[in-house]
């Protein structure tokens, strides 16, 4: 039995903003302040929480039947919505992977890293956790058509959701800068698909401005529910780890809202006790989409957008709107913000991928980053990490075909070989 729904959920979960700390209705459509424009977060009273029934119905859930018990989101539906489970939109996300990695810890120089595998989710990246939170709340409140910008993985996850649920769903993407394999996606399932002439930035800008006459439900991260779904890569690590925190968890940065999940998660679980203590948060950047990383470096004086550039697409972002929720993250955590090249992106996307895990290149931002971090000193050689890897390797197999064709340190070329036994056996030789 379910024993740890508080018995009144009067001021146990509400919304409040940020910047004024205004607390406007837990169920209302706009996903941001309309007092002062600021974000809104989803706010707790965790001492109505017993930290050890949690626990324990977490567990239990996991072996459950229905796919909302099992979903590694909604079995932690304590921490992600206030929702009835009829309104739970799940299809098996979460319940992930988490690899050890020796190999890459010995390249990086960390004592242990564990890499847990968002690709593994059913649309192929970490967004199937914010987007069945934030289409089960969108379903909570009759919504009839979600939307978002997205460089990719976004509007790949929120097709699917929605479709799922049978609304409408409208995306926007910027042209020439997604993938196929994550464009094929929205389409495939069914979104109408903007590909507008201008990057991510601008389309998230755009959406923002045009939803409310719109009559569109944001799901970018904006949304606060979002978060609450990505909050869960943390739960779910922890459990794995019997509660026992890292020293340090690294991840991708670009619009920021998983840095943002992240820190709160963490804060949130050592409140409850689940942690005796915070680990520390290691984000990295692209070098040509780093604004996060040069305000950490400023000593957090203040952003300043960019236009951004990198062949990590999924995180080509120069105007990060989580950049408030982060920065407080980062700091919460003793954090560090860092920047790795395209080429180094590259090179620890294929160390992933050559151990039979695989990732996206904006995944592989993150490994590059520990190993840069340790270099500096900043991580510590016996150090144990956590590295989240946000997207699956095929999302984008343009850039991994242009790495193995070229002249890289880990290439692994295709041979042409004909089709004769002689030249096969003469191609076999070398192995
Ligand atoms: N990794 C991948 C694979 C992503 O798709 C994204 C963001 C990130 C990292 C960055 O995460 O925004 O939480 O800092 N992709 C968004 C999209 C922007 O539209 O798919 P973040």
């Amino acid at each position: 039995m379910i024993t740890t729904a508080p018995t009144s959920t009067k001021r146990v979960v509400y919304l409040r903003c940020i910047s004024c700390g205004h607390e406007p209705e837990l169920w209302q459509i706009a996903p941001q302040c309309e007092e002062c424009g600021g974000l809104l977060e989803v706010a707790r009273d965790l001492s109505r929480y017993d930290a050890a029934s949690l626990r324990a119905d977490w567990e239990a859930r996991r072996g459950g039947l229905a796919a909302r018990d099992r979903s590694g989101v909604w079995r932690f539906r304590e921490m992600v919505a206030p929702l009835e489970p009829e309104d739970m939109v799940a299809r098996g996300e979460g319940n992930t992977g988490l690899y050890a990695a020796p190999g890459l810890a010995d390249w990086a120089g960390v004592g242990d890293l564990r890499l847990k595998h968002e690709g593994e989710n059913p649309t192929g990246s970490f967004k199937d956790r914010g987007m069945t939170a934030g289409v089960s709340v969108a379903r909570r409140l009759g919504v009839g058509t979600v939307a978002c910008a997205s460089t990719g993985n976004t509007s790949a996850s929120l097709a699917s959701y929605a479709a799922m649920a049978g609304m409408s769903c409208v995306v926007l993407v910027p042209r020439g800068k997604t993938s196929a394999a994550k464009l094929g996606q929205a389409v495939a399932y069914g979104a109408k698909t903007l590909s507008i002439r201008g990057d991510f930035d601008l389309a998230l800008a755009l959406l923002q401005k045009l939803a409310p006459e719109l009559g569109l439900y944001v799901l970018n991260s904006v949304n606060p529910w979002r978060l609450e779904g990505q909050k869960t890569i943390m739960l779910e690590t922890l459990e794995a780890l019997a509660w026992e925190a890292p020293d340090w968890i690294a991840l991708p940065g670009g619009n920021l809202g998983n840095t943002s999940a992240f820190s709160k998660a963490l804060v949130e679980m050592k409140e409850l006790g689940l942690i005796d203590r915070l680990p520390r948060i290691a984000v990295t950047q692209a070098e040509g989409a780093a604004p996060f990383a040069a305000a950490y470096a400023a000593g957090w004086s203040v952003l300043r957008p960019v236009e951004a550039e990198t062949i990590a697409t999924a995180i080509r972002i120069g105007d990060p709107v989580n950049y408030p929720k982060a920065s407080a993250g980062v700091r919460a955590l003793d954090g560090v913000v860092t920047t790795v090249s395209d080429s180094e992106i590259m090179d620890a996307k294929a160390l992933v991928d050559r151990m039979g895990v695989g990732c996206e290149p904006s995944s592989a931002a993150g490994i590059a980053g520990i190993r840069k971090l340790r270099a500096a000193g900043i991580i510590e050689k016996e150090a144990s990490v956590v590295a989240v890897l946000t997207g699956h390797l095929l999302k984008d197999p343009d850039a991994t075909w242009a790495y193995h064709t070229g002249s890289n340190p880990h290439a692994n070329p295709l041979a042409a070989v004909d089709a004769d036994e002689r030249s096969i056996r003469a191609a076999m030789e070398v192995l």
